[in-house]
């Protein structure tokens, strides 16, 4: 966006593609993090002149309205966060959107409706993008979260509105990981957790080459202690992928690490009757919920003896004290690691979401906003988002 010429951008009508789709609590907003992150671009472009109207997506409605999903609170969040009005209207491909769009003056904030009541807009449909190309005269795209999606407002549209560019958002989210992936710091490590180890597959074959050191914690380690033939208890474990744990372990060798213990309980609803055991000691009526404070430690010490790390999924049932206790060992550690000069970046979803509980959001080098496109990113996975743009920023 910024190698736009002034000429390019002032009074111009800027389509910037923005990923408003937040946690919705009714119609309050339970969490305005991804629009706090489309300020920087959208200030940048009232500066410079521009005409704003924005598209995003919000949930998952099926291709038509849905009163529950509309944009308008995102709306009425940007203003106070902008400091100055924000229009909405509850269209968006119509003629009235294209006039409203024609309507306004440089400087000026429009927001149309979600994306997604639209029949086109996840088919991509060339009608539709087309008829998005109508509501401006050049294209950014700020949606790093969606980037992912190879939908109408994301990529199609950029077939039909000239220039289309990267907005600071996405320059910021694809510079962080690409050099993270291109040229890190070393010692480079990558931490990995959540529940499933098939959610995890392509990430982990990507990131092997490239990193100095694995660590994988959350219900997915459980899978690879059935690999290594000990009892897992009632713990989430995928039996379809027991072997191919076996033959990641053997071939990412010493650069994998496990957790050497375990916390345990019988179920999530009994939190409060947690305790620590060995990886070998599961007892049969129980499943591991965090890993055990010596991995804790082992992990914190292996963070900050690293200069790049990358983190994605929770150690644990981090939402469940005491079950917080590995997230928040990994959260406090990368603090620090950033603190000592290392680059840390927090995968979005909810390793973001456990970041921000803590409270430690501001003390990472980054944060992504994109959960599953920053999850495609590192598996090397090209974006449909960002492949449709001019420039493709940081790479
Ligand atoms: C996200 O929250 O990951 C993005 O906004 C994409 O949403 P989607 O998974 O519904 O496409």
């Amino acid at each position: 966006m910024l190698d736009l010429t002034p000429a390019e951008v002032t009074g111009k009508r800027a389509l910037v593609r923005v990923d408003f789709n937040v946690p919705l609590d009714g119609d309050r907003i339970a969490d305005d993090t991804r629009i706090r992150a489309a300020v920087p671009t959208l200030q940048t472009l009232i500066k410079l002149g521009a005409r704003i109207v924005i598209l995003s997506h919000l949930g998952r409605p099926k291709a038509k309205p849905e009163p529950k999903y509309s944009l308008a609170p995102t709306a009425k969040r940007l203003g106070e966060l902008l400091s100055r009005p924000v229009q909405f209207l509850g269209e968006t491909d119509t003629d009235t959107a294209v006039a409203a769009t024609k309507a306004l003056q440089n400087g000026d904030v429009l927001v149309l409706e979600n994306t997604r009541f639209l029949v086109g807009e996840e088919k991509n449909d060339a009608a539709l993008s087309k008829a998005f190309a109508r509501l401006g005269d050049l294209y950014v795209n700020d949606a790093f979260g969606t980037a992912h999606r190879a939908h109408s407002s994301t990529a199609g549209v950029a077939a039909f509105l000239r220039p289309a560019v990267a907005g600071l958002l996405m320059q910021r989210e694809l510079e962080y990981l690409g050099d993270a992936l291109e040229k890190p710091k070393r010692p480079f490590i990558a931490i990995l957790g959540g529940s499933k180890i098939s959610g995890k597959i392509d990430v982990i074959e990507a990131l092997l080459p490239k990193v100095d050191g694995l660590l994988i914690g959350g219900a997915m380690a459980c899978t690879f202690y059935k690999a290594m033939g000990f009892e897992t208890g009632t713990s989430l474990v995928e039996s379809e992928r027991v072997e191919m744990a076996a033959d990641l372990s053997e071939r990412a060798g010493f650069r994998l690490t496990l957790p050497h213990d375990a916390m345990v309980a019988p179920s999530i609803a009994e939190a409060s009757k947690a305790h620590a055991v060995k990886r070998d000691a599961i007892p049969p009526q129980e499943a591991m919920l965090d890993i055990g404070p010596d991995s804790a430690a082992s992990f914190a010490r292996a963070i900050l003896s690293a200069k790049t790390i990358i983190w994605n999924g929770p150690m644990g049932v981090f939402e469940t004290p005491p079950l917080d206790a590995g997230t928040l060992a990994v959260a406090q550690a990368m603090a620090q690691a950033t603190a000592k000069g290392a680059t840390t970046i927090v995968g979005g979803g909810d390793s973001a979401a456990a970041v921000e509980q803590a409270g430690l959001t501001k003390l990472m080098s980054h944060v992504s906003t994109g959960g599953g496109a920053s999850l495609e990113f590192l598996e090397g996975k090209s974006l449909p988002g960002v492949d449709a743009l001019d420039d493709k920023a940081g790479t």
